[in-house]
């Protein structure tokens, strides 16, 4: 048991002010705050309430305050386009003051929600920034999404103004994002009041004035914008996350509490300094994108490497070693199905011996769960320690890791190691008592959260304390379930809702059963994760059609992927929907979808004791046989 790290932990269980507080005198106030945790009104609470600050002013300003301003804040490497730049705290602050002057004559001020629907490019980055510098409120949409999904997010955020760009590049396709930015603006109610768009080199597309204008032309006449003061508890941004129902949350961070916990996490998690170079392989319209591409480094004044590729194919299995060597950088944040995918490309590490890692230190991964097989692989292949750490989006930072900016702990493989300072993990049984080390159960976390969280979900307060808070009096359910060991090392085995991870990406099954019951010949479905050895899980659907229907199944069944990726988006990697004749149900009529989970898994299930007709799960077995799912993990 390692004592420092032990000590820390303790006081920031104990007297969480005090600990915070403490944190909080690391980042840039206009006024400090006099209170640090309101709890008058729980499950609502307010961290370092009457502190006044700002989200930009913390990246940039304060760095070169401190005469920094020509170290390189972000380095931007595209191997797709070939395109790199290396962009200084002092260039990064004039753009992003220039944008946020144009924000502003668009008419966007102060709460102002703004979407960012774009690729992996600085602008996005850009955006990011001028929105915190003004107080503009942003959401981030990844480019996966299809219309539909941008479009419930422009409905239930009200946006002023959206900002996009020409297009995106996967391996081998062009996503033209203008045409799916128009059918999503056509789809929402709320209608925005400008697009700005970023015309990318090579790939310009028409707009349609008065209410569409290119990036450069908004800032034409745009002038440099100086922060606002923002009270530590307005919101900096709305990420919208899968829920239980097609219907996205959206989880809001407030301003103050997330300076304060990201700065702090990146010295104390990741061990990173100012002069360091850090490397988050993620998207910016995800969790991990926004606080480790984005804001957690540049409120450490490090430098953040901005990544516009993939693990494999852009061109090959060698591309994060070339980004290792090339930069000199320290440590890597990335998902356990890069790894995955890398190994599957090269085992033997063949592209790997062709580079300089000396630079490297420390390899984290998260999003999914870390199978001991990749982390065992990634140990030998880079010979430095390889990080599980457990976090979602509704916290925005780890609420389990190695501390090894603190003290390195040994690695237990197959667990995200222990709960980090601030956070007060506990397990609960199916009988609501407390479990004993070793026992499965809830996941849970103490209330209040720490910093840094998420206070509430976007206009629904009444959403946030009955999905959330309601479960487990005076605890946070995570919806993981799991068990601490005598150690206090947590192992998360599996989600308690419909919530799967394909690609490290969150996916709601809910979501996707919503869309295929629209489809005119589907009576009813289910849609399961099933393993997989690259992305972890996979979505398949299970139809049964209406009675009547005289369509052949192969049709419906293309009809229903296709249906998928048109209102959900590529991003569900849904391509495989089987038609069979009946689905497995309890008595009281409700879907057995763990069994049929268990079944393609071929892995061992009991008889559900309240099953209806338990000759179906041999019908389902055969299908499943016949479409070549089974054992496919
Ligand atoms: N814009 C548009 N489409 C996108 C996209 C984006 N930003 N990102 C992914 N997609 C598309 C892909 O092109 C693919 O489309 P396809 O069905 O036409 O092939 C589909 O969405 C599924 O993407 P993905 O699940 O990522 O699979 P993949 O085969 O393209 O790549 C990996 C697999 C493992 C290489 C990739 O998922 C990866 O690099 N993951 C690790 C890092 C990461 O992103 N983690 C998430 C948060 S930490
Ligand atoms: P997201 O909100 O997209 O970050 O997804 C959060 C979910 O991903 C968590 O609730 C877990 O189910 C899963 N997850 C994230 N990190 C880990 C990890 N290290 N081990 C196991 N599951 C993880």
């Amino acid at each position: 048991m390692s004592d420092k790290f032990q000590e820390i932990y303790r006081k920031s269980i104990e007297d969480p002010e005090n600990f915070w507080k403490h944190a909080s005198d690391d980042i840039f106030w206009f006024k400090k705050p006099s209170k640090i945790l309101n709890k008058s009104n729980p499950p609502f609470y307010k961290w370092f309430g009457d502190g006044v600050t700002n989200t930009c002013y913390n990246a940039l300003d304060v760095h070169i305050d401190k005469g920094q301003g020509k170290k390189t804040a972000l380095i931007y490497d595209s191997p797709i386009t070939g395109n790199k730049s290396k962009i200084t705290y002092d260039e990064l602050k004039s753009k992003v003051s220039k944008f946020a002057g144009a924000l502003k004559d668009q008419g966007v001020s102060k709460g102002d929600r703004v979407i960012i629907y774009m690729p992996m490019i600085p602008e996005a980055v850009i955006a990011m920034l001028a929105c915190g510098r003004i107080g503009a409120i942003h959401s981030v949409v990844f480019g996966g999404f299809a219309s539909n999904e941008l479009a419930s997010r422009i409905d239930d955020s009200k946006a002023k103004i959206l900002v996009t760009a020409s297009c995106g590049f996967e391996p081998g396709r062009t996503v033209e994002y203008k045409p799916l930015v128009d059918e999503a603006v056509k789809l929402a109610n709320h209608k925005i009041g400008k697009m700005i768009l970023f015309q990318r080199k090579d790939h310009e597309v028409k707009l349609n004035a008065p209410n569409e204008i290119s990036w450069d032309e908004a800032l034409a006449n745009a002038k440099d914008t100086d922060c606002v003061e923002m009270n530590s508890n307005e919101f900096a941004y709305i990420l919208y996350t899968s829920g239980t129902t097609g219907t996205p949350k959206g989880i809001v961070r407030d301003i103050g509490g997330h300076i304060v916990a990201l700065k702090w996490t990146m010295k104390n998690i990741y061990n990173i300094d100012e002069g360091d170079i850090w490397w988050s392989a993620s998207d910016i319209g995800w969790i991990v994108g926004h606080s480790y591409i984005v804001y957690a480094p540049l409120f450490k004044g490090c430098t953040t490497v901005l990544f516009e590729g993939k693990p494999v194919g852009t061109p090959d299995a060698g591309a994060f070693w070339k980004i290792i060597s090339d930069y000199k950088v320290k440590s890597l944040f990335t998902a356990p199905t890069a790894f995955r995918a890398i190994k599957k490309e090269d085992p033997e590490g063949k592209f790997f011996s062709k580079y300089d890692l000396s630079s490297f230190e420390s390899l984290f991964l998260a999003g999914e769960r870390a199978d001991p097989d990749t982390i065992k692989w990634a140990e030998s292949l880079l010979k430095v320690p390889v990080i599980d750490h457990w976090w979602q989006t509704e916290t925005s930072w780890a609420i389990s890791s190695n501390c090894t900016g603190i003290e390195m702990m040994k690695t237990k493989y197959g667990s995200a190691c222990k709960a980090v300072p601030g956070y007060d993990v506990k397990i609960i049984k199916s009988d609501q008592t407390l479990a004993k080390p070793n026992e499965m159960g809830d996941i849970v976390v103490k209330l209040p959260l720490p910093p840094g969280t998420f206070p509430t979900l976007w206009n629904a307060d009444q959403r946030y304390k009955e999905n959330y808070m309601s479960n487990y009096e005076g605890y946070y359910q995570t919806y993981d379930a799991g068990h601490i060991d005598e150690d206090g090392y947590i192992w998360i085995m599996s989600r308690t809702d419909d919530i799967i991870n394909v690609a490290g990406h969150r996916l709601s099954t809910g979501a996707i059963e919503e869309v295929l019951s629209e489809h005119q010949s589907v009576a009813e479905c289910a849609v399961l994760g099933i393993a997989d050895k690259l992305k972890g899980q996979l979505p398949i659907g299970l139809i049964v059609l209406k009675a009547g229907v005289d369509k052949n199944n192969e049709t419906i069944s293309k009809e229903c992927i296709q249906m998928v990726r048109d209102k959900i988006g590529p991003v569900a990697a849904f391509k495989v929907a089987i038609v069979i004749k009946r689905l497995p149900k309890t008595r009281s009529g409700k879907i057995l979808r763990g069994t049929i989970r268990k079944i393609a898994d071929n892995v061992e299930y009991k008889m559900p004791p309240t099953i209806d007709d338990p000759a179906i799960l041999d019908e389902i077995r055969q299908d499943l046989i016949d479409n070549k799912i089974l054992n496919n993990g």
